[in-house]
Formats: structure tokens, sequence, C-alpha cells
């Protein structure tokens, strides 16, 4: 592997592509102060430009580097879960381009826990940082294998490091700061509970309304399959999966409960069980949506998830995916 991360910080330095593992999802990555690089990525992607893409660097005393005006709570924030799962979005400092920011004021934040990036941001060094969105076409699933994004990118991308399965499988949770309140924007891999922890119950989420309209996760449809995705109750969902079948409809359920055990078996319905614990839940969603999205159903249906916080990130990307 050790090559290897020495190729791909060549190849990061002449200006072009590379994904990498994250314990999140993997990261499209380029170098930040490279434009040509920059403008690779919004291409390969199919994003906006004025998207904002998360910045990547390897350690926490380097934070000054890449950020300015950074509130108390950020730096707790920052101390306890860095290398870790989070994003702080904070004014960039002036060696953030523009083009890397969509041409906001402020910058994502992060300092991912993978030894794969860790070790790639190491051998660039600490002048440079890493640019990288999720590997993923626009409005598509996050990738957590490196045969997602082969699949997802192909060519198009210059390398890819692969580090095995993502641990966490959902990406970072994005925290910002109005008037030094810590608020969530996405939620994600550090759960509402360990922030509030460490901030004394100082934080917020943002309500739907305040959420900046450049953050591509808000839009309407994002993290999607192809097949179209639909959320039941344990109720409704099987009665409704009887429905679609004497249409002649293929249905895969996704469940969570024990709640689909004793359903009769139909030709047309595929059942798959997922963990009871949204941790495990989490790390398994973006895998199972990629593996039953290339088989030929004609809906995934989801059973409604556990509605507390635990269930937060999961609920927020099951919801964008299902809507079309
Ligand atoms: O876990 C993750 O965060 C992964 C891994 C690769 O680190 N990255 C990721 O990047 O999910 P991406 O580009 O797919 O999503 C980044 C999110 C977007 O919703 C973007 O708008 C938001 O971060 N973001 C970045 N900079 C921002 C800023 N200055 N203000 C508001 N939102 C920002
Ligand atoms: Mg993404």
């Amino acid at each position: 592997m050790h090559n290897k991360i020495a190729t791909a910080a060549e190849i990061l330095r002449a200006g072009g592509t590379v994904a990498f593992p994250t314990e999140t999802v993997y990261g499209l990555g380029a170098d930040i102060s490279v434009p040509s690089a920059i403008s690779q990525v919004f291409d390969i992607k199919q994003r906006p430009t004025n998207h904002p893409l998360i910045v990547h660097f390897a350690d926490t005393s380097q934070l000054q580097h890449w950020a300015k005006e950074i509130p108390d709570a950020a730096w707790k924030l920052a101390e306890h879960f860095w290398p870790g799962p989070l994003t702080l979005i904070l004014q960039r400092s002036h060696r953030i381009p523009k083009s890397v920011t969509g041409g906001q004021d402020t910058a994502g934040l992060r300092i991912p826990n993978h030894p794969i990036a860790l070790d790639l941001l190491k051998t660039l060094g600490t002048d440079t940082a890493i640019a990288a969105p999720s590997a993923n076409r626009f409005g598509r699933i996050s990738p957590t294998t490196a045969a997602h994004v082969r699949d997802e990118l192909g060519e198009a991308v210059n390398m890819i490091l692969d580090g095995g399965a993502c641990k966490v499988g959902l990406e970072s949770t994005i925290v910002s700061f109005n008037n030094q309140i810590a608020t969530i924007l996405r939620p994600g891999g550090i759960p509402l509970d360990a922030l509030a922890e460490v901030l004394s119950g100082q934080v917020v989420l943002a309500n739907k309304n305040n959420i900046a309209q450049r953050t591509p996760g808000t839009h309407a449809s994002h993290y999607a399959p192809t097949t179209p995705l639909e959320i039941h109750s344990p109720e409704h969902i099987f009665p409704y999966a009887l429905e679609l079948a004497a249409h002649g409809l293929r249905t895969v359920i996704i469940t969570w409960s024990d709640y689909m055990r004793n359903q009769p078996a139909n030709e047309h319905i595929d059942i798959f069980s997922m963990p009871h614990e949204p941790t495990d839940y989490g790390k398994q969603l973006y895998a199972t949506l990629h593996q039953f999205d290339h088989k030929k159903f004609d809906r995934l249906l989801i059973e409604t998830p556990p509605d507390n916080p635990d269930w937060l990130a999961i609920n927020d990307r099951l919801h964008r995916a299902s809507q079309t």
C-alpha cells in the first residue's frame, strides 16, 4: 500500500484525481491548490460548480492554516472528534480557493479517520489539503467500497485506492456555527447526543429552511438509487408489496424489525433483513441499496426505521433517497 500511496500523491501533485477510502464513504480527491484538478472533480461528478467541496487535511494543529475566526465550540469538537466523521463549516483562510467552496467565504473542513487517507495526506505534507466530495455522480448513492467507485466512475478517475468497506458507511455530520452556536446541517457519522455531550447541550438541528441552498444534500433527490425507493410502516409494507405483486411488480422489502418474519412467501417479493442496531444498519445501508439497485426490482420498499436520534442520519438519507 505504501507504494500505491506514493503514486497517488504524485498523481494529485500533477493535477490528477484519486478516489480514496475514508471511514465514512469513499472520496474523489484533488489537490485544492490545482484549479484544473478541482474543475475535473466537478466535471466527473457532474456537480454544479457552486456546490462546495469538503477540504480534508491531516492534523488538528493545522486548523488555523485552513480556517480563521474559529469559535470555541469548533475547537472543542475538533479536539474531541478528529480524526473522525465530523465536518466543520468555518471561515476559510486565503489558502482555500473560492472554486473549492462554491464561491462562499466558509469552507467545510474534516480530518478523516482512515489510515490510507491520513497516510496520503501526510505524504502530501502540511501545506496541502485534498478536496473530496463523495466519489459518486451528483445525486446518486455514495460509495462504501472501491468496487462501488469503479462501477460509478470507471476510467474517469486516475486512481482508486482500495481500503475495503468503510467502517461508518454514512457521510460525516456537518456542523456550522451561527453566532457561536453549533448547528447540524447534515446528520451523519457522529450522533447528535455525542456532540451535545461535548458542548454541554449547546447544539441545534438546522431546520430545513435554515439549510443553505448550496448544500447538495438538501436537494430533493439525493443519495438515490435508480430503482424507485419507498418507505412504509411495518403494518403496511407487506400488504402494499402484495398489491404490487398482483400487478406483476417485483419488490424487495428491506426490514430491520422482526415484523416480516412470519409473512407468507411470494415469488414477486424478496425480504432482506438489516441489523436492528443503527450503527450497524448505517454501515450497511449504501451497500444494500447498491446491491438491490443492480437487480431488476421494480421498487425498493424500506420499512420505516425507529424515530429516535440514533437513527437521525439513516432517516435523513432514506427520506432523500425516496424523493424523485
Ligand atoms: O463523509 C463525508 O463528508 C464525505 C467524505 C469523502 O469525507 N464527503 C462528502 O462530501 O460527503 P460531499 O461533497 O458529497 O458532501 C459535502 C457536503 C455537501 O452537502 C456540501 O454542500 C457541504 O458538505 N458543504 C461543504 N462546504 C460547505 C460550506 N462552506 N457551507 C455549507 N455546506 C458545505
Ligand atoms: Mg455526496
